[in-house]
């Protein structure tokens, strides 16, 4: 365990120690406790876990793959029992179908006498695919704290499984356009499922945001000739075909189901407290690769959404809504979601920046660049931002805004295609491995504003290596420092928790993490490490509870080889080193888990 107390840091705990291994690994004096595992059952009826008898109907029953965000929904007010709303953003079939993966060898072109190993998976078959759908979209499931330990409630009347055949309803201005219609649905507002949910939020009237974020990888086919969506999908990437889905519903080939893509790529709202409420897919927001909507009300009693559009070069954004929340009425707020405006940031060189509205008709959003109403405009989100001049971004991923200090926080998490002469203020490093944090204070500390102040918070990576350019405070630890922000958590005290995604041995000798950023005063730009991964894994939620004793962190992937091995993942990739986190049974894949963190003998994380 390292020291590296400073008086003025706001975080007492002492930190871990940088590295990896099997285990995860949490700051002395804290439990971390494994609360939901894939597969997990989550009602009275669900089968139990057996990674060999698998199928699509158990999966729909039981926690499902990839656990991303991860939010709390009081009952009653309470930081001890509520629902948890956890996203199941995407699937690894190499780490979850037992026998399905061969190991190939073969030359190694570069390096002469040496040899590679490659994965081969076998060819999908339609079970297979239906438990990855099922594995997909969202958990709702009651919990509780009993004697300083937390529980799963699987009796809990309000808990559900949402997955990728879902029935849900398209609503605000793009519902029912003619770009929405396909041959199941020829209304436009009705859709089945939802996939690749990052981040998400809670709103302030207890509904479970969930973003869909990599949409292009389940779709397959090619578009017939002279399609009208050939350029949207290609503004997207669609489609990519990384999932087989295609070969066994036709609505994920564009051959087949042109439109349906154009049904993803949303925000979706879920109204935890009715069981059989039909999720919304609120297309107010816009489409791209929505990777959170964590959320804030104004002054003025609006709703402010903060959005990522995690790509190289896309860009940040955020809703306004028309109406005002209402803290006495939570049915008068169900659909806030339909009215308002969606904005994109511009950041000026000068350290000033403006929100410029997506509204057709205005600027450029017209006819004369194929725009015929509001529902074009937020189908083609992306070129519609284009037009406007936006500032194209080093991957924007999650963005948390503060009401303790009215800042907004942006992860930017790396770009590592952007040259030289493409740097800018917002943007400032040349093939950005490491990614970076940018602060943005709203005019007037309104969260509502159209104009801001920015300037940057942290430039990630090992502040050692000159090199690299990293601006982390000279109080911060070999432990503390990280690269590759990704979700981030601002607590009731409004401190900041930063979780990481790509920090892999062979870069920088140490797993992804959950990291305490000092925003404030003397100690700004000091991190501390909290919380770390087993090998193979990302770290994602984090969520601190509002009584701050209690904190959520999801690790993901827990043993995949991840970019190292072109795609294919591994279950050993540093050395000798792999992992059968978190169980460690011989009959037992690695599970995605959702680990809670409590303080030994109870009281506030500090
Ligand atoms: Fe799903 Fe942008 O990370
Ligand atoms: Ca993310
Ligand atoms: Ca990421
Ligand atoms: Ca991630």
């Amino acid at each position: 365990e390292a020291k590296a107390e400073t008086s003025a840091s706001r975080f007492d705990f002492r930190e871990v120690e940088a590295g990896i291994d099997e285990r995860h690994h949490v700051a002395e004096g804290y439990d971390a406790d494994v609360l939901l595992r894939w597969g997990d059952p989550l009602f009275p009826d669900s089968p139990a876990f057996d990674p060999t008898k698998q199928t699509p109907e158990a999966q729909a029953r039981q926690f499902g793959y990839n656990n991303d965000y991860v939010g709390f929904i009081p009952l009653d007010g309470s930081s001890e029992h509520g629902l948890l709303v956890v996203n199941h953003e995407y699937t690894n079939e190499h780490l979850m179908f037992p026998g399905i993966v061969q190991v190939v060898e073969k030359a190694d072109e570069k390096n002469p006498g040496k040899t590679l190993t490659e994965l081969k998976i076998a060819d999908a078959d339609q079970t297979r695919v239906d438990i990855e759908m099922a594995a997909h979209g969202g958990t709702i499931v009651e919990i509780r704290k009993v004697a300083g330990k937390w529980q799963v409630v699987r009796d809990g009347a309000l808990n559900r499984r949402i997955t990728s055949t879902t029935e849900m309803e398209l609503t605000g201005s793009a519902a029912g356009d003619a770009r929405l219609q396909t041959t199941a649905d020829a209304s436009g507002r009705k859709v089945f499922g939802t996939i690749n949910n990052c981040a998400g939020g809670v709103t302030p009237w207890g509904t479970y945001i969930m973003a869909e974020e990599n949409i292009h990888g389940y779709f397959t086919g090619k578009l017939p000739e002279g399609h009208r969506e050939a350029a949207n999908y290609k503004r997207l990437g669609l489609p990519e075909g990384t999932y087989a889905w295609g070969q066994f519903h036709d609505r994920f080939d564009v051959s087949k189901e042109p439109n349906e893509a154009n049904r993803f790529g949303w925000v979706v709202e879920v109204d935890v407290m009715d069981p059989n409420a039909v999720p919304k897919k609120r297309t107010a927001l816009g489409r791209f690769k929505h990777e959170g909507a964590d959320n804030i009300v104004a002054k003025d009693g609006r709703v402010v959404f903060y959005l990522g559009d995690d790509e190289r070069f896309d860009y940040v954004y955020k809703f306004v809504t028309a109406g005002r929340y209402d803290p006495a009425n939570r049915a008068a707020n169900m659909n806030l979601l339909d009215e308002g405006t969606l904005h994109v940031a511009k950041f000026e060189e000068d350290g000033t920046m403006e929100w410029l509205p997506l509204v057709f008709g205005e600027g450029k959003l017209t006819a004369e660049n194929g725009f015929a109403s509001q529902a074009d405009v937020l189908i083609e989100t992306r070129r519609a931002a284009d037009l406007l001049g936006a500032t194209p971004m080093d991957r924007p991923e999650d963005i948390g805004p503060n009401a303790e200090n009215g800042r907004v926080y942006v992860m930017l998490t790396n770009n590592s295609k952007r040259k030289d002469d493409k740097v800018d203020a917002a943007n400032p490093r040349a093939n950005n491995a490491f990614g970076h944090i940018i602060e943005i204070a709203e005019d007037g500390d309104d969260f509502a504003a159209t104009k801001g102040r920015w300037e940057i918070l942290l430039k990630c990576g090992d502040p050692s290596v000159a090199a690299v350019g990293a601006t982390f405070s000279t109080e911060t630890t070999k432990n503390g420092w990280f690269g590759m922000p990704d979700n981030c958590a601002v607590d009731t005290a409004g401190r900041l928790w930063v979780s990481t995604d790509g920090n892999s041995p062979k870069a920088t000798g140490r797993t992804d993490g959950l990291f305490a950023v000092d925003t404030e005063g003397a100690a700004r730009g000091t991190s501390k490490l909290f919380f770390r991964v087993p090998v193979g894994a990302e770290m994602c939620g984090p969520l601190l509870l509002p009584d701050m004793q209690t904190a959520f962190v999801a690790v993901q992937h827990p043993g995949d080889g991840g970019e190292d091995w072109e795609g294919f993942g591994r279950l050993s990739y540093y050395e000798d080193l792999s992992t059968r986190w978190p169980d460690f049974q011989p009959d037992m894949p690695v599970r995605p888990s959702v680990v809670v963190i409590t303080k030994q003998g109870g009281g506030q994380i500090a």
